[in-house]
């Protein structure tokens, strides 16, 4: 069994960059717990990990960037949905590391200049919208354009899965460990932590909480439906055990992940993410964000009234970011004011 300071150790070891706050905050939601009624809450505040507006692509982007600059890139390429989170530290963190930045956004129905893609811009990454699918798709867009680049002398790093996915399952290994150290300081010993991921986020909740022996199982709220999801989470969070040299190996019956919570489809909102948002605020003064952390919440709220969750359990809720999207959904917001 592996320490949470020898884990530590290892991930050290990796090439990184210093783009984020670490350790993010864990604290106590005691207004959240009481008015619902059930678990004690924590919360894991990966939405304060400090550069530009936080969330939980800067621990990772602290690998993928480090990966890239170990390489000598001196650009980066990525692309995602045109509200990326993602894409929006990553241009961030470009402009802190003196790094060209070109984004190759999904068009979809929130490509418009708000939110995340208005940051993108303001960031002075270069931003094109694209009619490709996200995923594959968008993927060929992406290399082509790093094959464009090299012809005019730029060095590219494509950030892509399946390795970006593996250096976000080491970037939250790590935040397990920092997890670990954080409970022993509390007091705590959580028997659950829900996040909202289905990728590289889940992958090292898993692997981190496996290669510690913690009690804390890993339950993942998907914000959109892949095929084959189980081999992604797996695949991610093994590959992550052989970056970091860990024994280690996550089997499928190891992964909790749910597609109940996405409602009509990703990036469209629910009627109960939208109640969520609006009572972890109330409560506890945190604003979760409509596509990704509300969606979690609505999950984590409907296991305490369906009472899969009770008063003798603690949750670690980890809330990932995505805020600045809310300003994209102004319109799906306001409608649920009354006003
Ligand atoms: C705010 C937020 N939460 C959760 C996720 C999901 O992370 P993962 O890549 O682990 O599925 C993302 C990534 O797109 C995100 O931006």
């Amino acid at each position: 069994m592996e320490t949470s300071e020898r884990l530590i150790q290892k991930v050290e070891q990796l090439p990184q960059v210093n783009i984020g706050h670490f350790p993010t905050p864990l604290e106590a939601c005691p207004r959240l717990s009481e008015v619902l009624g059930g678990p004690r809450i924590f919360m894991k505040r990966e939405d304060c990990s400090g550069l530009a507006f936080g969330g939980n692509k800067v621990r990772q982007l602290t690998f993928t960037l480090g990966d890239a600059v170990a390489q000598g890139a001196d650009t980066i390429v990525h692309g995602a949905a045109s509200q990326s989170n993602h894409c929006r530290q990553a241009s961030a963190a470009c402009g802190k590391l003196g790094l060209k930045c070109y984004l190759r956004l999904a068009r979809d129905h929130k490509s418009i200049l708000q939110g995340n893609l208005l940051l993108d811009n303001l960031a002075d990454a270069d931003v094109e919208i694209v009619d490709a699918e996200f995923g594959a798709e968008l993927d060929v867009v992406k290399y082509e354009l790093a094959e464009k680049l090299k012809t005019q002398g730029l060095k590219p790093y494509v950030v892509a899965s399946p390795r970006s996915t593996a250096l976000a399952a080491v970037a939250f290994t790590w935040c397990i460990a920092e997890i670990a150290q954080q409970q022993q300081e509390l007091g705590i010993d959580a028997n659950w932590i829900y996040t909202c991921s289905v990728g590289g986020t889940q992958a090292g909740l898993i692997l981190g909480t496996k290669t510690l022996g913690l009690r804390m199982q890993p339950y993942g709220i998907a914000p959109i439906r892949w095929e084959n999801k189980e081999d992604r989470l797996r695949t991610a969070a093994n590959s992550a055990a052989e970056l970091l040299d860990l024994e280690t190996r996550v089997t499928d019956t190891d992964i909790q992940n749910t597609d109940d919570y996405i409602g009509q489809a990703y990036g469209y909102l629910t009627p109960e993410c939208i109640d969520a948002l609006k009572l972890v605020v109330k409560t506890e003064g945190i604003f979760l964000d409509p596509v990704y952390t509300a969606k979690a919440m609505a999950c984590l709220i409907d296991h305490i009234r369906q009472g899969k969750l009770g008063p003798d359990d603690t949750v670690i809720f980890l809330h990932t970011g995505g805020t600045p999207a809310i300003f994209a959904y102004q319109e799906e917001l306001v409608a649920s004011l009354q006003v």
